[in-house]
């Protein structure tokens, strides 16, 4: 979502193109090989930026996985921002990505959020025929919960693998919802109940968007709990030999669901400070990982 410089504009130029290859070498060079986009990311300049690098780089679409989403419509003058899953819409819009990415398939398709007005059938027809051509391999979702992944699984005769979430250290309440069964702070949570458990039982691998948490504890704290979370991030950090950036992203792959969290930093420094989440198993102890959350949380468990 970083790339292809700013979200006004329609125009990129030849410094997007190479900002966006220093960031994908950063990525490679740290054993990331997957990326996330969406069609609307600056307004369809990061996957073009993202196409432009491929096309100069030969073999480099065999040795990465490509993912991207479909299913925002971006405000136009007027007219506000809606959510559009109708199947020919995902149709066109994937050709669209295509196009924009110099590429002949995707590795995996996320519908990007629930539209309310869909019809799963007509979904699951639209999935299925991407498939049946080859143009994408594999597919998930974003931002929906149990029920609605439930409900468009039973339309499909091929699993879905995804669901992207916000998820961070910052982001909690995906970890609140289970542990607040039975308090009375329960129904204010707002997380919907049983997604983690649903994902986790079906195959459908959790992606944590925003797992950096924009920086809130390497950097950029301002509350009292997050300067005290930043600390002890440091302190482990140092006593692993690692980044504090890593130790975010371990906290949530020590998760049962080995959640996989999604970079959004396009600054290959940054990315660099994210290897270890890469290349090392997640070293946190359990102790470890729950001092991190209640210091997050600045409240101890019920
Ligand atoms: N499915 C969805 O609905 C959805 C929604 C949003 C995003 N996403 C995906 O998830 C990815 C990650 O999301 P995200 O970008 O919100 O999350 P993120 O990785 O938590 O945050 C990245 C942003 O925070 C900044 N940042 C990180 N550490 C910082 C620090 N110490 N000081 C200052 N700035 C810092 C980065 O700036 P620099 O670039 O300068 O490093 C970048 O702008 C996106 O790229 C996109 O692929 C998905």
């Amino acid at each position: 979502m970083a790339l292809g410089g700013d979200w006004d504009t329609d125009a990129y130029g030849p410094a997007d193109i190479d900002a966006a290859e220093a960031a994908i070498e950063a990525a490679l060079d740290c054993g990331i090989d997957t990326f996330d986009h969406a069609d609307i990311y600056r307004r369809g300049k990061a996957e073009a930026v993202f196409g432009e690098v491929l096309a100069r780089t030969p073999g480099l679409r065999e040795r990465i996985v490509l993912q991207t989403k479909c299913g925002i419509r971006l405000a136009a003058g007027e007219r506000p921002g809606i959510y559009d899953l109708r199947g020919a819409t995902i149709l066109r819009r994937v050709e669209e990505s295509l196009e924009r990415l110099r590429t002949d398939a995707i590795d995996v398709l996320l519908l990007h959020r629930p539209d309310p007005l869909a019809d799963p059938e007509d979904i699951a027809a639209a999935l299925t025929s991407l498939r049946e051509q080859g143009i994408v391999r594999r597919f998930g979702v974003s931002n929906m919960n149990a029920a609605q992944i439930a409900r468009l699984q039973r339309h499909l005769a091929f699993p879905l693998v995804a669901n992207q979430l916000e998820m961070s250290l910052d982001r909690r309440d995906w970890l609140e919802d289970g542990v607040l069964v039975n308090t009375p702070a329960a129904a204010a949570g707002g997380f919907p109940s049983g997604t983690v458990e649903y994902c986790l039982d079906h195959g459908v691998r959790l992606q944590a968007w925003g797992a950096l948490a924009q920086g809130r504890f390497t950097g950029r704290q301002e509350s009292p709990a997050e300067r005290a979370t930043a600390r002890l991030v440091r302190g482990l950090a140092e006593a692993k030999g690692t980044t504090p950036e890593t130790v975010l992203l371990w906290w949530l792959q020590r998760h049962p669901a080995r959640i996989a969290p999604v970079v959004g930093s396009g600054r290959p420094e940054r990315i660099r400070a994210c290897r270890d989440a890469a290349l090392r198993e997640p070293d946190l102890t359990h102790e470890e990982w729950y001092d991190l959350w209640l210091t997050a949380r600045g409240a101890p468990l019920p």
